[in-house]
């Protein structure tokens, strides 16, 4: 089945990529081969996973020619001075060995360094021809309007954690608001959606597991999703969500699923901004 492409300020982005957080060495760089093979069109990296030269491995393996597949890949908040963002953005290249990447995203917001000049860098980066499309990621409603308000180039994502536990309504307004498209990260919620009892539940009417449902309804949310495994069978099983449709009562039941400390990923490390 042909899988959908979610467009924004001018991207076309395909609506689910595979995520390689923590997938290292040979498994990565066979995670991302068979990925490709099995029809995923979009993989998201970054300089912080340790695993760039191995996702370009994977994609040179897959024998998918380079310009069918989306790249996504981050930098670093350490490394979002000007000169600094520049560096970055070409060691990534070198280890990906591509020209350029389809999206380059800040991976998450830096107090200690101006947002006008990371946004100014990352922009360069576009003029330079080394990213085909800008984003960002981790940004909070404030951030996205100083980041669009800063932008001379179109940004057309924000990469945010999302998942039926988190009620993320209000950064996907502001993001859209600008047009930009939503990229939900663990949209599995890290494996725990998995084998949530409401989730299966609804599952058994679709013949669909729980992960599924979760991707499946983030997907109608109108998110891309980027699930990450480490295991063959749940790359079949994580892409197959394009062949059925949750209704209105169903989508309700899991925006219901939501909570106040519903986070998996520790955000006790990253600035506040809020
Ligand atoms: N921008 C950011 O700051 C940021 C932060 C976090 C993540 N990300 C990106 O988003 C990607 C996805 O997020 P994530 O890795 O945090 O979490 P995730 O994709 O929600 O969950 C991955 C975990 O769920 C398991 N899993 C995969 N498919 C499953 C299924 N169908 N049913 C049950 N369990 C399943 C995997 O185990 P197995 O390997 O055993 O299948 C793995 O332990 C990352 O890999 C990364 O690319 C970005």
């Amino acid at each position: 089945m042909a899988i959908p492409y979610v467009e924004a300020n001018g991207a076309r982005i395909p609506a689910i990529g595979l995520g390689t957080w923590d997938l290292r060495g040979r498994t990565c760089a066979r995670m991302v081969e068979q990925a490709l093979r099995l029809g995923y069109r979009h993989i998201d990296t970054a300089e912080m996973y340790g695993n760039e030269s191995e996702v370009g491995e994977g994609l040179r393996a897959s024998g998918v020619s380079r310009d069918d597949v989306f790249i996504t890949t981050k930098v670093w908040p350490d490394h979002l001075a000007p000169a600094e963002l520049e560096r970055a953005t070409k060691e990534s290249l070198k280890r990906l060995h591509l020209a350029d990447v389809d999206l380059l995203l800040i991976h998450w917001p830096s107090p200690r360094i101006p947002l006008a000049e990371t946004i100014g860098a990352l922009c360069r980066m576009k003029q330079a021809g080394f990213a085909r499309h800008l984003g960002i990621s981790n940004f909070t409603v404030p951030l996205i309007e100083e980041a669009v308000r800063l932008a001379t180039e179109p940004l057309v994502t924000n990469q945010i954690e999302w998942h039926p536990y988190l009620d993320q309504s209000k950064v996907v307004a502001a993001s859209r608001r600008h047009g930009l498209s939503v990229t939900a990260y663990s949209p599995i919620a890290r494996g725990r959606a998995g084998s949530d009892s409401q989730l299966r539940l609804i599952g058994t009417h679709h013949r669909k597991t729980g992960g599924q449902v979760s991707l499946r309804f983030l997907i109608q949310e109108g998110a891309i999703v980027i699930p990450r495994t480490s295991r063959r069978e749940r790359l079949e099983e994580n892409i197959a969500v394009f062949d059925f449709e949750l209704d209105a009562a169903e989508m309700d039941e899991i925006r219901k699923l939501a909570r106040r400390h519903g986070r998996v990923v520790d955000w006790s490390g990253a600035p506040n901004w809020d």
